[in-house]
């Protein structure tokens, strides 16, 4: 039986083949001389038709072990290969630990969060706590609560961008002093700083997001001199001790009576010079006596408690402190002025 013997060559020839071969090319190569379709193996199967019905199962037999020998041998080559490839190129990419690193840029601070910073260190050493509330809010704590009811014209200033009939982006910070009163009892001390929306065209001086802070203190007995003192402490702490400032007089739904707050210009001291456009003062906030109604809506007795609430503008504040004369600067992200901070 030539057949026989034409197999066992093949297994020798395969098995010297695979001895020699080195990459995953020549493999393959192996694989279809002796393995594929018109590779010997199938050549020697086509002869089968010679021989006799005894001779053809036994022959069948050993053509079908060496087609599994070289398949299993070419697989365990193929493992081999591989792993050797992998090792290689482990060996040639080898990093160098000791290659000094890119330097990492670090960040630091916006000014905005500088100044927020400093207000906040300044109010919680007077014994304030840090309040927060939502910057999507129910219109009924941004105005109703506020004594600003659909029809008033307070509305009118302070356009804003609606989600429902009902819910709003706030534009102001002054809902949280009645969630504030919501959850807590008397007495009260707090800031609230946080983002506020207006439908405004953006211009030096004016964004639809902007930063307001919150303060408001509810206690028994409260009054316009701890208004007056709190602000006055508080003015004198961010500016220098010289600082002093005024009240003048002013219209708020929610507070009563109201006032806007002027400190003594820190440039000229009061003089009069192009910061304060020659005024020798700068107003930085708003504030006033709680609303008897508002307390009343926030859950608290107005017949037992009083309270002061004010509301400063963060930007106002950062454009003075640094004499910036362009409020779109702060959200540019713009590097050049960002680094000087
Ligand atoms: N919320 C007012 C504003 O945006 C400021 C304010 C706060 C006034 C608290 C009085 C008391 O103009």
């Amino acid at each position: 039986m030539k057949q026989k013997e034409q197999l066992e060559g093949i297994r020798a020839e395969a098995e010297a083949a695979l001895h020699s071969i080195e990459t995953l090319e020549e493999l393959d190569n192996v694989r279809v001389k002796f393995l594929g379709k018109k590779g010997d193996l199938t050549a020697v199967l086509k002869t089968m038709g010679s021989l006799s019905p005894e001779e053809r199962p036994v022959v069948g037999q050993l053509a079908n072990k060496i087609r599994g020998e070289i398949t299993e041998n070419i697989e365990k080559k193929a493992m081999e290969l591989k792993a050797a490839q992998q090792e290689a190129r482990l060996l040639a990419e080898t990093i160098d630990v000791t290659l000094p690193g890119s330097p990492v840029e670090i960040g630091h601070e916006h000014p905005l969060s500088l100044v927020l910073d400093e207000v906040k260190e300044i109010f919680m050493g007077m014994g304030f706590e840090i309040a927060q509330g939502p910057e999507v809010e129910w219109d009924y704590y941004n105005f109703e609560a506020l004594n600003i009811p659909k029809d008033h014209p307070a509305r009118d200033t302070q356009d804003t961008f609606y989600i429902t009939d009902n819910m709003l982006l706030r534009t102001q910070t002054s809902g949280t002093q009645i969630r504030v009163m919501e959850e807590k009892k008397p007495p009260i001390r707090m800031i609230a700083p946080g983002r506020v929306y207006r439908s405004d065209a953006v211009d030096a001086t004016h964004s639809p997001l902007f930063h307001q802070i919150e303060g408001m203190a509810i206690d028994e007995g409260i009054t316009m001199g701890d208004l007056v003192g709190t602000l006055e402490t508080f003015a004198k702490k961010l500016y220098g001790s010289d600082t002093r400032i005024r009240l003048r007089p002013h219209h708020f739904p929610f507070t009563e009576p109201s006032c806007e707050i002027d400190v003594s210009c820190f440039k000229c001291g009061g003089k009069g010079c192009s910061m304060c456009k020659n005024e020798g003062w700068i107003e930085i906030l708003g504030a006033g006596m709680i609303h008897p109604q508002v307390l009343h809506n926030g859950g608290i007795d107005p017949e037992k408690y009083s309270g002061f609430a004010f509301g400063l503008g963060l930007e106002r504040l950062v454009m003075f402190a640094y004499e910036m004369d362009d409020m779109r600067m702060l959200y540019e992200n713009d590097m050049r002025f960002l680094e000087q901070f």
